[in-house]
């Protein structure tokens, strides 16, 4: 029995966010953290399919970085150790790193609902704004680039019902005989003045009152936005009972200065010789002034780092390198081609650390037909360790046997978000298809397909769900097997398209004959019969074989 469809490729901007969240949800990925109290924005919980997911993720960069690394470009095996480091660390390891004074984003308050928005995401922010786009909707604006030309009356229509309780704090809203004056009074004063949707949104949260130039409205109410004023990213805390300014401590916002605290330790206890590498993966707390778009920025996600340690000379190589690693690991967990692209930030983007620094990009169906970050590989020079040294009065330099000479190793930093990936990972996976019961699927690469093979007894009789428990028992102590005995077939087949599951066998009645068994596979639906005793070895094929990929 043969059942081929093709296997749908969907593109990013074709899939919700909204119905991806939900399916997460639904299906025990990803839930809100704290949400029978309502909720904390920013903070997220994984369910029981999501630990294992991100666990398989987790592993599978171990695996490729620590445990066996790539070759070198002399066809060398490189050697990279592994840490696992505290997440607070003395204070004074972030006024040395420059996180103190300098991890800040800008941040704008509004006046009138006070609410708090990271400066760069005001206008993205305005696009998604309910307000922003009813008011849109009430001059039939179809494209935010177009010139506009505004019917006074409708606006001030919309203003006096819609505008007055989405957007309170608007200009238009609170005296719009006012605001429409100063818009044509502007218009008449400068004939040639070309109003697009952003420059209408400026006038109507301005009103009357320009001399101070035009405002930001606020995503929320419409309200006026303070100036950008510099907001720090640390969590606080205070270590001991007193709880003073004297004992104050930091959440790490990044794994990567545990590495630098401990590059001595290594170095003096590993037999380790530059160029090398220390990796790190752990939790990071940053207090982002706007989390959003689901897991992708939250306050408290999860990081992949690595640490490459090399002599100066050598470190454009070695950043080059990484860099096209980094892009072409993101493929064997299962991201296309299409969906992945490379950045080179302008020196007006980088970091207080970074020299250099690319990013990987994955197109995420809130970015589409756009980017957003996966992963920065950043040419870090010598700038941590040299803090480090000057902070700490450690000695910090390495006596090259090699070359006979002593220097400040350069550092190139692969800085993956694992979270960000789970992410990206999820979108990739997440395809629509009405054709089938779930209408919906998860294409999971099987390296981190939670579950990677599920084991059904066609009726729950007859000798069927022995033959399946055996099965089973004989597949659980290898691989992520779930049996499963109730509903109808139909039923268990959605639940586990949904789940990802790559692989379905059914014992049926043939099975109590010949010993055969059918394979379903997930993406194309393809159904064939294998001995049952040649499960395991299927499995094998599929599964371990794309491990090494
Ligand atoms: N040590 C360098 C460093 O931390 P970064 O670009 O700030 O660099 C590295 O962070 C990666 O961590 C990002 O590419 C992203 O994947 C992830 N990341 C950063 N902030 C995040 C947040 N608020 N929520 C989720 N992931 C985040």
């Amino acid at each position: 029995m043969t059942a081929e469809t093709t296997v749908p490729t969907v593109p990013a901007s074709d899939k919700s966010m909204e119905e991806l969240v939900g399916l997460c949800k639904r299906r025990g990925f990803v839930f809100p953290a704290s949400e029978i109290y309502g909720g904390l924005n920013g903070f997220w919980d994984y369910g029981p399919l999501g630990t294992e997911l991100k666990n398989n993720l987790r592993d599978a960069w171990w695996r490729d970085m620590v445990k066996c690394p790539p070759n070198g470009p002399d066809g060398e095996p490189l050697t990279i150790v592994g840490l696992d480091s505290a997440i607070i660390q003395n204070p004074k390891v972030w006024e040395a790193s420059g996180h103190v004074g300098g991890f800040s984003d800008p941040m704008q308050t509004c006046r009138i609902c006070k609410k708090l928005f990271r400066a760069d995401h005001v206008w993205e922010m305005l696009k998604e704004s309910k307000w922003v786009s009813d008011f849109a909707e009430s001059i039939s604006l179809t494209d935010w680039g177009d010139s506009v030309s505004v019917n006074s009356d409708d606006a001030m229509k919309w203003a006096s019902k819609k505008g007055r309780k989405l957007a309170p704090g608007l200009a238009l809203s609170t005296d719009a005989v006012a605001t429409m004056a100063a818009l044509s009074q502007a218009l008449e004063n400068d004939p040639q003045m070309q109003l697009d949707f952003p420059t209408l949104l400026q006038y109507v949260a301005t009103g009357p009152k320009a001399e101070g130039g035009l405002v930001t409205p606020c995503p929320n109410c419409g309200g006026d936005l303070t100036e950008p004023r510099d907001f720090n990213l640390m969590f606080r805390t205070f270590i001991g009972a007193a709880a003073t300014e004297d004992d104050v401590a930091y959440l790490r916002p990044e794994t990567a200065q545990g590495i630098f605290l401990n590059y001595k330790n290594v170095n003096d206890t590993m037999r380790v010789k530059v160029p090398y590498g220390i990796a790190q993966i752990g939790k990071s707390f940053r207090n982002e002034v706007t989390p959003r778009n689901f897991i992708f920025r939250s306050r408290e996600f999860e990081q992949m780092e690595m640490e490459w340690f090399c002599p100066p000379d050598d470190a454009k190589e070695w950043y080059e390198f990484w860099v096209d690693q980094r892009h072409r690991w993101w493929k064997s967990v299962g991201l296309t081609d299409e969906n992945l692209v490379r950045r080179d930030h302008d020196d007006d983007e980088l970091a207080h650390y970074s020299t250099a620094c690319a990013d990987v990009e994955y197109r995420y169906p809130f970015t589409a037909p756009g980017f957003g970050e996966l992963e920065g590989i950043s040419h870090r020079g010598c700038y941590d360790l040299t803090k480090h040294q000057e902070f700490s009065k450690t000695k910090l330099e390495y006596f090259d046997q090699e070359r006979n000479t002593r220097y400040m190793p350069h550092v190139i930093e692969p800085a993956a978000g694992l979270s960000r990936g789970v992410l990206a990972i999820l979108c990739e996976a997440f395809t629509p298809d009405p054709g089938r019961p779930s209408k919906v699927f998860m294409k999971f690469h099987p390296r981190v397909a939670p579950i990677k093979a599920a084991i059904f007894p066609l009726v729950n009789k007859d000798g069927m769900p022995e033959i399946a428990r055996k099965l089973y028992n004989d597949l659980r102590t290898r691989y992520d097997v779930q049996l499963d005995i109730k509903q109808n077939i139909g039923k268990r087949y959605a639940r586990m398209d949904e789940a990802g599951t790559p692989y379905c066998f059914t014992i049926d009645s043939d099975t109590l004959t010949d010993q055969t068994v059918t394979v379903r596979e997930r993406d194309t639906l393809a159904q064939e019969r294998i001995g049952i005793d040649q499960v395991v070895a299927y499995l094998s094929k599929q599964i371990d074989e794309s491990n090494r990929d």
